[in-house]
Parts: C-alpha cells; structure tokens; sequence
C-alpha cells in the first residue's frame, strides 16, 4: 500500500468511529455528551473496547478519564516513562462531532498502526479519554486532565450543576470516587510529555491551505459567574422609575462586556455570555434574579486581566445606578499554557513529512487539556484543519484525508520521540 493509501484507509477508519461516538447523546436529533452523564459512560465504554482492540489494557479511572496502556516494547534511555496522548470525549450542547473525540480516535489509531508496522517503542504509550474538558455541565473545566496532572482543587466537588447537583455526587453516581482523586495523578519523572491531536475550530489552516498546524501555545482564559439581585414586582403596576429588574442591568453589563473586548486594539480578546438564567422567569414578573456566565480569553496573561477589572468595575457602577447587587465570581484562571519547544519541533517535523510542505505554527484561542497537562511536563498539539473553521457547531466537519493525515503525523512524531531516545 502507498503511504497515501494508507491515509485514506486510516482516515475511513477514524470517521468510522467518529460516527460511533456521535449515536452516543443525551439527545436523538443532536450530538450532547456531558461530563459524568450515562452518554457519558458509554462513550468511555466504546473508546475502551477500542482500546483494548488496539492492544492496551485499559482502566476508568476514579474521575471518568478512560485510560488504554501500552508498556515500553524495548528499553531505552527513558526507562519506564510513558508518553502520554489524549483528548476529550466529553462535548458541547449540540455539539460538532471532532472536538475531542477526533483526538482520541486518532490517539488509537496511531497505536494500532504502530503496532501493524511492527515498532517497539523505547517508552510507553497512556492514551487518555478525557471527560471534562468543555465545563459546561459544571461551571469549572478541565477536571479530568487536572486530577491526571495532580492539580486539580478538591474545592471543586462542591460546586452544582443546574440541578444543584455536586460534582461530588456525580462522581459517586458515575462509578467515580472522590476520595482517590489524588491517586490518580502521574508523578513527573514518569512522564516523558504529553501530545494531543485535535481540530483548529479556527479558519487559518483553511485558510492556508494546509491540513494540519503545529500550536504554539493555548491562549490565556477565565470564567467567572455574575448575579445580580433585582427585586421582582408586577409587570403591569410598577412604574419604569421605580423597577429594580436584574435583567436590564444584566443586558447593560452584557453590552458593555461586549464593547470592551471589541476595543482591543490587537483582536486577540474574547468575551463571551454564553448562558444566562432568569428567574422567576415569566413574562409578568419583573425579573428579580439573573445569573450568566462570562468567558474571557487573550493571547497575554495581562489583556484578559486588565479585560476582566474594566468588567468588574461596569458591574459595580450598575450596582449603584441601577440600584441591584451585583456579584462576580471567578470559576477559574487560567495563564497562557506555552508548548514545548521539542515537542514543537518534532511535531513540525512530522507535520512536514505528512503533508509535504512547511508546517505552521500557529496559537490556540480555544481552551484544552494541554493546560493541565503543562504542569506533567512538555505538551504538544497538532492542528487539524476544519471547514470555514466552524466549531462548537453540529457544522463542524473534518475530511477523511485530513483525518487520515493527523493518524499519519502522531505516528510519525512518536517515531521522531522515539529516535531522538537512540540520539547520545
Ligand atoms: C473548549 O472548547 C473551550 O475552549 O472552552
Ligand atoms: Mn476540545
Ligand atoms: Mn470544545
């Protein structure tokens, strides 16, 4: 078979089991798969058996990260250390079918085809299924990758989701366990680093041309949640100046959120309300609670923070006009993660090799387990390019070449790994 052949049969391959895991939702009419739901489970039971298909052994782990392992097939200069590659296979609501799951798939596949052409590897190889890296069931992210890395903040389990319900419950009520959280972290010196596969959810790469990119680093990111508390009165008696109405303040603070990330002179700020609750939430009753949720994001540390202050003082000035109360909590901070420079390059290389033209670097404003996994030692990503850039979107598509082409790269960045272990 030509390498090109084999592209193509790996990437027919992967859309096959793309299109497994998409029948895996909370809804027949569209893709939902949330943290520590039963699709959830099921996902997590097929990418397992796929994983022991491809020769691991495999385990759920106590925060609901499928885990396939693959000892060392040789020795070498790493000893025992693994390399680790993952992605999540957790999504958004209505979700495309590649964020994530293409990660994982592709994880599988290059073992198997590693396996098929008879290597033996000086390190060993951990695929990991994350389950949590979207945080839309709860108002945190990143959960399984940070339990993996040993940073994850056991605060955490107290927080609900919008049926009150603790992440510490979930856990239990998913097979999870709480209490061995903490075991589940990997000890630096066993790991060698950590790479990821997953789609751009940007148009650069179209854009260009090009299938796959090699990331430079993942943008720095915040959630925060703000409530204001109005009081509620009848929405045919009381008169406009004398309304308290949380969710009128709730839209200036909205807009104002919006204006100050548009003022970013250098485009790379984001902000973004992406939920909101209202309650009582009927159409005559003046709204008394409103709760929503912000996403800031920047390329530097400083223009997110400086973002989120202008943002903070809009909410206390609305407190004062509007006469509510106002509140911002943040859920979490995170700084810019930044690749490792050999992992990068390796990945350049094997990039180039693939696709047979100069890899790209380019950064990632989307979040990723990555950000976790930096605190184990190097991270690295592979871009995948997707159409228009379209993600977070039942739109998102990926071709089965390109698939095909990130099986072929992840394969080729481990044999780099692999070569620079026989180098003095
Ligand atoms: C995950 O997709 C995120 O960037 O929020
Ligand atoms: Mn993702
Ligand atoms: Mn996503």
């Amino acid at each position: 078979m030509t390498p090109v052949a084999t592209a193509r049969a790996l990437g027919e391959k992967a859309q096959r089991m793309i299109d497994a895991l998409t029948a895996i939702s909370a809804s027949p009419d569209h893709l939902t798969r949330l943290y520590l739901t039963p699709e959830h489970k099921r996902a997590a039971e097929l990418v397992g058996e796929w994983m022991r298909e491809a020769g691991l052994s495999t385990r759920l782990d106590a925060a609901g990260t499928m885990r396939g392992s693959m000892p060392p097939g040789r020795a070498g200069r790493s000893g025992n250390k693994a390399l680790l590659i993952g992605s999540h296979i957790d999504t958004v609501i209505n979700a495309g079918r590649y964020d994530g799951n293409l990660g994982v798939v592709v994880g599988i596949l290059a073992v198997e085809t590693l396996k098929a052409r008879g290597v033996a590897l000086p390190f060993g190889i951990d695929i990991l299924a994350f389950g949590d890296e979207e945080g839309v069931r709860f108002p945190v992210t990143l959960t399984t990758s940070a339990v993996t890395a040993g940073v994850f903040d056991p605060k955490a389990l107290d927080i609900t989701d919008d049926a009150d319900i603790t992440l510490r419950d979930a856990l239990i009520a998913f097979g999870g366990d709480p209490a061995r959280l903490k075991d589940e972290a990997y000890q630096r010196p066993s790991v060698l680093g950590y790479l990821e596969v997953h789609i751009e959810q940007g148009p650069v790469l179209e854009r260009a041309q090009e299938p796959l990119g090699v990331v430079t680093a993942i943008a720095s990111q915040s959630r925060h949640r703000i409530r204001i508390k109005g009081e509620a009165g009848h929405a045919g008696t009381v008169p406009m100046n004398m309304r308290h109405d949380a969710l009128a303040a709730a839209a200036e603070i909205i807009l104002a959120i919006e204006a100050i990330a548009k003022k970013d002179k250098k485009n790379s700020l984001v902000a973004t309300v992406g939920h909101v609750e209202v309650t009582p939430g009927a159409s005559n009753v003046i709204p008394a609670d409103v709760r929503f949720s912000l996403d800031v994001r920047a390329a530097n540390d400083r223009a997110r923070q400086e973002a989120v202050e202008a943002i903070t003082l809009v909410a206390r000035k609305v407190d004062r006009t509007r006469h509510v109360v106002v509140g911002v909590e943040t859920m979490l901070e995170k700084p810019v993660a930044t690749c490792g420079v050999r992992l990068q390059k390796a990945i350049g290389k094997a990039v180039t090799t693939v696709q047979g033209e100069p890899a790209r670097s380019l950064m990632s404003g989307a979040g990723h387990d990555g950000q976790s996994m930096a605190h184990l030692g190097e991270f690295g990503m592979i871009f995948v390019r997707c159409r228009a850039g379209i993600s977070h979107n039942p739109a998102e598509f990926v071709t089965i070449d390109d698939m095909g082409l990130a099986v072929e790269a992840l394969v080729e960045t481990i044999l780099e790994l692999a070569r620079q272990e026989e180098q003095p």
